[in-house]
């Protein structure tokens, strides 16, 4: 991965970009990186704060030869791959909020945006989106990001490489993909579920079509997310927020 790097000091979104190239047939692998995003899109319509050089803001393009319906568990495989990166590179134990908040002392770090073009009933490419605060400090963020966005210096207490994280983040995710597509996700879902805080608690999930209260209880070989209500019936979640109770 990363043999193809598409890089630019300022660029509206790498993940637009990316979706662009992996339309134009670019080679598998390709990264999209780039110092500043002037409109960043996180999950769910959302905006993505992405100032200059104090994150990392990159799209690798995958295509896996797999039915669509196996791409949220590309979400999950990222995640794993993002932590391990930053436990070796920088010495920090993160946690996952399902799908792919990567949180690190309850704030968080980075957010990954997994997307997908498709034809039919095979995937063609799947674009993962890893947005990284590296070097923010607590001030940096705007008011609305104070209380619940950290950066890695804010964690370390210093200033932290860019580039070796990156290149940590693209080892891992290799290694992973490789793994997939030998052993198939079960390898994953185990590495995944011991870094996920939200299974067991009782937590809030908010959708589009609205909100279910429950026990998170698991996710199933799709990486969907599992609830049980009160009621004892069980949701499967593809899409949501997810407020975590009794915190
Ligand atoms: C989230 O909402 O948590 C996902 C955020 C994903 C942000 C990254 S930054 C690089 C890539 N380009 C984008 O426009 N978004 C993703």
């Amino acid at each position: 991965l990363g043999q193809t790097i598409y890089y630019q000091e300022s660029i509206d979104s790498t993940q637009k970009k990316a979706h662009q190239l992996a339309y134009d047939n670019c080679p598998e692998g390709t990264l999209v990186i780039a110092e500043e995003q002037t409109s960043g899109r996180g999950r769910m319509t959302r905006s993505w704060h992405s100032p200059k050089y104090s994150g990392i803001w990159m799209s690798i393009i995958l295509r896996p030869n797999l039915p669509p319906q196996q791409a949220p568990q590309f979400t999950l495989l990222a995640a794993v791959a993002v932590v391990q990166a930053l436990e070796e590179v920088c010495g920090l134990n993160p946690e996952i909020k399902w799908p792919n908040d990567i949180l690190i002392n309850g704030k968080k770090v980075t957010g990954i945006l997994t997307e997908l073009q498709a034809e039919s009933d095979k995937i063609n490419s799947i674009i993962i989106g890893i947005g990284m605060n590296v070097n923010s400090k607590q001030e940096d963020f705007p008011e609305e990001l104070q209380k619940i966005a950290t950066s890695v210096a804010i964690e370390k207490g210093k200033i932290v490489s860019r580039s070796s994280i990156i290149q940590k983040i693209l080892e891992k995710l290799e290694l992973y993909y490789h793994l997939y597509m030998e052993k198939g996700f079960g390898p994953i879902k185990l590495l995944w579920e011991g870094y996920a805080i939200s299974i067991g608690r009782e937590i809030i999930a908010r959708t589009i079509t609205g909100t279910i209260e429950g026990k998170a209880i698991g996710i199933t070989n799709d990486g969907v997310l599992k609830i049980e209500d009160s009621s004892g019936r069980i949701h499967e979640i593809y899409s949501a927020d997810i407020e975590i109770q009794g915190n």
